[in-house]
């Protein structure tokens, strides 16, 4: 049964691009051409510096809400370079954990990935984890286990109210920024998974988190992704910084709201 906080969402994820100039411009060029009311709920993740300034040009636009893409877990202190979820509070409601790009090129382990999302918690901020199988994992058919373990250790033993706050993002590893989308039937399949484990953990979770796809998405692949029952929107990346195919898929994920 699809729970009643699933209002699709479609993140866009701009990783390192943009400058604070061009996130702007990038916004503005977003808002022009995104619906007056789209169904879908719309999340803009600019690099932190644009965080900001981005929230400030959206002020007055509830159609889409900011985010960050990672936060560190302390709240404050000798911290060089680190920007804490408490710094973020007022300039974004979501906060990106454990994308596979902070996992497997910063070193983010399951248990730092764990203390970043009770910080964003404890700042009153929604997260979003992201969880998902390296193509080792999924040629050696570890792909549920690695899901498991991933969101046990992410999400075990939060309070509910704290659980039902929290989105997911599915991405398998090999499918990001490789143009490679997987199959419906794999990402329908992972995702079941996932909502298994979530109600293991909290019975009625699994039927009531948002649990959305990334990897590859775009404008062309977003209805066959997005029309499967278990997928509640997407993490876009390459295509989130074309706001013609970003639009597009946001549309999509509208049309096809189930
Ligand atoms: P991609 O990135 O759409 O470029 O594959 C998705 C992501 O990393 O969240």
């Amino acid at each position: 049964m699809t729970g009643l906080n699933r209002r699709p969402l479609v993140a866009g994820n701009w990783k390192m691009h943009t400058t604070v100039p061009e996130a702007l411009n990038l916004t503005t060029s977003i808002r022009q051409r995104l619906d007056p009311a789209p169904r879908a709920q719309v999340v803009l993740l600019p690099p932190f510096i644009s965080v900001w300034p981005v929230q400030q040009l959206l002020v007055d636009d509830l159609r889409i809400a900011v985010g960050a893409q990672d936060c560190f877990w302390e709240r404050a202190g000798a911290f060089t370079g680190q920007i804490s979820a408490e710094m973020l509070r007022e300039s974004c409601q979501h906060v990106l954990i454990g994308h596979s790009e902070r996992r497997h090129l910063f070193g983010d382990s399951d248990q730092t990935v764990r203390r970043k999302l009770d910080a964003v918690l404890a700042a009153h901020l929604r997260p979003m984890l992201a969880v998902g199988e390296t193509s080792a994992e999924k040629s050696s058919g570890r792909t549920d286990s690695v899901l498991g373990d991933q969101l046990r250790s992410g999400l075990g033993g939060l309070a509910t109210t704290d659980l039902l706050r929290c989105d997911l993002a599915y991405e398998p590893v090999w499918a990001i920024g490789s143009g490679k989308t997987a199959e419906p039937a794999e990402i329908a399949a992972a995702i079941a998974q996932i909502r298994k484990v979530l109600e293991e953990m909290e019975p009625g979770a699994g039927g009531e988190l948002r649990v959305l796809y990334g990897g590859s998405v775009t404008a062309e692949s977003a209805a066959s992704i997005l029309g499967l029952e278990e997928v509640d929107g997407a993490l876009v990346g390459g295509a989130s910084l074309d706001p013609e195919e970003f639009c597009a898929i946001v549309a999509v994920a509208g049309a096809i709201a189930h």
